[in-house]
């Protein structure tokens, strides 16, 4: 089993390999390919319930998304994304929701989109036990700030404030930090800063560990981020699946007679 003390100690030479899911088929091919961290992302958001923003994503939805990721997976360590709003507002309630995950869902630990506002929440989940995975850059739920979904530290103040904020995690308590959409230059930086490890999206080759959304490496979306990487076509695969069925059927090739089951008893009955 994979442990957030594992995650924070691991040798800076053996990358932490981190990817989501959202359901439990997915979670059990992820971990049973030895992945060390599967993210229940917000990201479900986008990628499998139709949304165009992780913004209307709801604590429940990520509670038995994450239920049904952690009762697939053995070995690797399950981080439920806390989703918009559901932190950041009201500490007491930011607690209770957090908890709520490793509670009720058997979450081992969860991801906040972080900023100057997360600093004292990260010190106080640590202090009651609920270990908090760190995330700067480009931080979607934002979104409507930002104006777009850009590269994020592009300029001296910006990058300096993403570095500041990094460290200021890592003291609050955060085991790990993802770093989404920023220069490989700039995460180089906040990696050999950070004694904690820094997870890559968009941010080039020297950090810790790398994420990706499992959508956009199986080729399920129609669109997917120019830093990401497609290693399958399942929604080519998919496709072509539903057509056979759908000419089948038609034509009446199945079900076929071992798709079926006749019960001599009741032949008679009409
Ligand atoms: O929600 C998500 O999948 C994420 C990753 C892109 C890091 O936050």
């Amino acid at each position: 089993m994979v442990t957030t003390r594992d995650i924070r100690n691991r040798a800076e030479d053996d990358p932490v390999t981190m990817l989501t899911a959202y359901d439990a088929p997915t979670a059990s091919v992820v971990d049973e390919a030895g992945i060390d961290v599967i993210l229940v992302g917000d990201s479900m958001g986008n990628a499998v319930l139709g949304h165009d923003s992780t913004l209307p994503v709801t604590l429940e939805e990520v509670q038995s998304r994450t239920a049904a990721v952690a009762r697939a997976a053995d070995d690797a360590l399950v981080v439920a994304d806390m989703p918009f709003l559901s932190f950041g507002v009201d500490e007491s309630d930011s607690v209770e929701n957090a908890g709520r995950m490793l509670k009720e869902a058997d979450a081992d630990a969860v991801k906040i989109e972080s900023g100057p506002h997360t600093v004292e929440l990260t010190r106080r989940l640590t202090e009651v036990g609920i270990p908090v995975m760190a995330h700067l850059g480009l931080t979607p739920q934002h979104v409507n700030q930002l104006g777009g979904y850009q590269r994020q530290g592009t300029d001296p103040e910006a990058a300096e404030r993403l570095l500041e904020l990094a460290t200021d995690h890592e003291e609050a308590g955060a085991f790990s930090l993802v770093l989404e959409h920023v220069p490989a230059n700039l995460a180089a930086q906040v990696t050999e800063a950070l004694d904690i490890p820094t997870i890559g999206i968009g941010a080039g080759p020297e950090t810790d560990g790398q994420v990706l959304v499992i959508t956009d490496v199986l080729g399920l979306d129609e669109w997917s981020p120019p830093f990401s990487k497609q290693y399958a076509d399942l929604r080519g695969e998919m496709e072509s699946a539903v057509e056979a069925y759908k000419r089948e059927v038609e034509n009446g090739e199945f079900p076929a007679e071992e798709h079926g089951h006749v019960e001599d008893a009741v032949d008679d009955v009409y």
